[in-house]
């Protein structure tokens, strides 16, 4: 068997096993007042590589932990990516009205359904996160390490200061790691955590997860910049070439698409060192890795 089929297959059925989960647990469409429910179902289950949940599995099977006990709070994840480019798209913001090859959701609802869809799905998410399914130790832990990575210090501050950038505004690498490391690799970090975590991983393999997380969340979004970049809005199946029409501050505008493809490499041999080091039965970690370096969408 070819090494790619195995990692397309093994993300294949862990995306299968995400989706199963979200359509499970999030509230029924007929919920009322119905408005929010059909628009959150529609904002998550329209696909999506479920790549922040499918961390955290194979994070937690490279711990050698049962999987099955701990998905609803891996999905718990999704919900916060899916409100974060809820938010994203919204006119506001970045003002896209494709995502997933479907219009985005404020462009089906209206704008105030799509701020109150992400209000909602970050809420549901520490619901879901907050449902007993390791030992509460770990559980608050885990809770803390999510809530830290998408606040104003995570996330969000990286969401402000990619508004507040811009190609045209004398910027430094610095800058442009800061929104990349805050406003996508924080998130994606955390999710190798939480399932570390509820895992019951020891410190010495959280710490080896934490740096492959870093690595593998900062190269995330340089390949994200890549592909606004060098692909088109079918393959995408969100709008192609935006972050040149915005003047965004992305690592291909700032240090030229060769050497932005250089960092990507360099950052996934970081990422493949990191994951060699966890000595699970199951590790997927490292073939994750140079999935997200190689993908096309
Ligand atoms: C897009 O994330 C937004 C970024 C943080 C770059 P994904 O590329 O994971 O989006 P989906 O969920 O697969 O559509
Ligand atoms: C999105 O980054 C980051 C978050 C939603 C936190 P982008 O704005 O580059 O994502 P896309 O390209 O719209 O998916
Ligand atoms: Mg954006
Ligand atoms: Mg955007
Ligand atoms: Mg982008």
């Amino acid at each position: 068997v070819n090494a790619a089929m195995v990692i397309t297959e093994y993300l294949a059925s862990r995306r299968s096993l995400i989706d199963r989960t979200l359509d499970a647990h999030l509230p029924p469409a007929a919920t009322p007042p119905t408005a929010i429910h059909e628009a959150m179902r529609y904002a998550v289950l329209g696909g999506g590589k479920r790549i922040r949940p499918t961390l955290a599995i194979a994070a937690a099977e490279a711990c050698g932990a049962e999987v099955e006990p701990l998905l609803v709070s891996f999905a718990a994840l999704e919900l916060i990516h899916t409100y974060s480019l809820v938010h994203d798209d919204l006119p506001a913001l970045d003002d896209d009205d494709l995502r997933g090859g479907r219009k985005t959701t404020h462009v089906v609802f209206g704008e105030a359904i799509g701020i109150l869809t992400g209000d909602a799905l970050l809420t549901e998410a520490f619901s879901w996160l907050a449902r007993p399914a390791a030992g509460a130790d770990a559980q608050l832990r885990a809770l803390r390490e999510v809530a830290e990575a998408v606040d104003s210090k995570g996330m969000i501050g990286g969401q402000v200061a990619d508004l507040e950038g811009s190609i045209d505004t004398a910027p430094t690498l610095e800058q442009l790691e800061f929104i990349h490391r805050n406003k996508t690799a924080k998130l994606i970090t955390a999710s190798v955590m939480l399932g570390g975590i509820l895992a019951n991983a020891p410190a010495s393999q959280l710490d080896v997860l934490r740096e492959y997380g870093q690595a593998t969340g900062l190269l995330f979004q340089i390949i994200d910049d890549l592909l606004d970049q060098e692909q088109t809005t079918e393959a995408l199946g969100k709008t192609a070439g935006k972050d040149a029409a915005q003047r965004k501050l992305t690592y291909p505008a700032l240090i030229g698409v060769a050497a932005a493809h250089a960092r990507a490499d360099e950052l996934l041999r970081l990422a493949e060192t990191r994951a060699a080091m966890i000595r699970g039965p199951v590790n997927y970690l490292g073939a994750i890795a140079r999935y997200v370096c190689e993908r096309r969408s």
